[in-house]
């Protein structure tokens, strides 16, 4: 297999990419989130390439990213108060759970054959560009392997991923660096499935209090919710009193040999999480150290999405 074509953010990038997506190729795009490694939503083949470029579980369904809320409402409908929250937050880090319309015309791989799909407007102006060139919908899980830390740069992707896929778009680091949060509406309550990178606070008023339903392993309905996730080689710890050699990401006032956020500002620290994360995994493998110990951080606003995905990192293997 070749390296992946590099391709650049530009009016021919984007083009390039959107041909090889409408030939059922695989290419790793930028959102505001995080990489995505997207191919056609409607392809069998090409919803079966992603599986087995990630060696994702395929009973682990994958995000579809459409371009506005015109093209959502032909592939789901929207029980309130889902065309609330679309109206009030896509393009953007939110992803809807919603009952598929008859027609839709995605690969049941997409959903894993359930009967709901996981939709997001992304707000990233590449990976817009290239959704209207593809003229499809694109299934997009994070661009890394099963399980392992999440790829917020290109060269998180290629390390990853490398030649298990065609391209790459390479639009720089994300802007937000934690994936959407994701909620399934409902008019009798909306359940919160994933904290990210829109936090609950600004949720709530439109839905009302949200059913939190994100407890590791409870059920695997929003899978990421599978306890152990964006896992590093090293083992991780969560606070604590540091040990000997272990390598330290700091936050705020707490320093270490590599910080998320020197002055305790949430929205730096979730850009820097999972480079942050990469980089102490390659500093512990070249000092031998015995593990990577993470500062407090405190659970409110975009602090929920952080320590849940620091809490998984830390969750025993398998
Ligand atoms: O920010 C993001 O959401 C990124 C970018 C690329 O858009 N994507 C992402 O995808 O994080 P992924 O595959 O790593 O996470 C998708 C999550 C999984 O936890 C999956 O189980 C859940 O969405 N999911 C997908 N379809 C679902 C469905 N029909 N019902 C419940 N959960 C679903
Ligand atoms: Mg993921």
């Amino acid at each position: 297999m070749s390296p992946p074509e590099i391709l650049p953010d530009t009016a021919d990038g984007h083009a390039r990419a959107a041909a090889i997506l409408r030939q059922g190729g695989l290419v790793a795009l930028p959102t505001e989130t995080v990489y995505g490694l997207a191919a056609d939503a409607t392809g069998d083949a090409a919803v079966a390439g992603i599986y087995a470029a990630k060696g994702r579980p395929g009973h682990n369904p994958l995000i579809v990213h459409v371009p506005d809320l015109a093209a959502a409402e032909t592939l789901a409908g929207f029980p309130d108060p889902a065309r609330a929250l679309a109206e009030a937050f896509w393009p953007g880090p939110l992803t809807l759970v919603l009952p598929l319309k008859p027609g839709h015309g995605l690969s049941p791989r997409v959903t894993a054959g359930l009967p709901t799909v996981a939709l997001r407007v992304p707000a990233h102006a590449a990976m817009q560009a290239v959704l209207r060139a593809a003229g499809r919908p694109l299934a997009a899980p994070s661009a890394n392997p099963s399980g392992k830390i999440t790829a917020t740069t290109p060269a998180h992707v290629l390390a990853g991923l490398g030649p298990r896929i065609a391209a790459v778009l390479d639009a720089g680091p994300c802007a937000v660096g934690v994936e959407s949060t994701i909620l399934a509406p409902a008019p009798s309550g909306t359940r919160l499935l994933r904290d990210g990178g829109l936090s609950r606070e600004v949720i709530e008023p439109i839905t009302g209090p949200l059913i939190a339903d994100t407890t590791p392993g409870a059920k695997l309905e929003a899978p990421g919710q599978m306890t152990s996730h964006y896992a590093p080689h090293a083992p991780l710890y969560l606070g604590g009193q540091p040990q000997p050699g272990e390598i330290i990401i700091g936050y705020g006032a707490v320093q270490g040999d590599l910080t998320l956020s020197p002055k305790g500002d949430l929205a730096e620290a979730a850009r820097n999480l999972f480079s942050c994360l990469h980089t102490a995994d390659a500093l512990a493998a070249a000092r031998n150290a015995p593990a990577i110990r993470v500062a407090e951080i405190p659970e409110t606003g975009l602090g929920r999405a952080l320590n849940d995905r620091l809490r998984r990192a830390a969750a025993p293997r398998d």
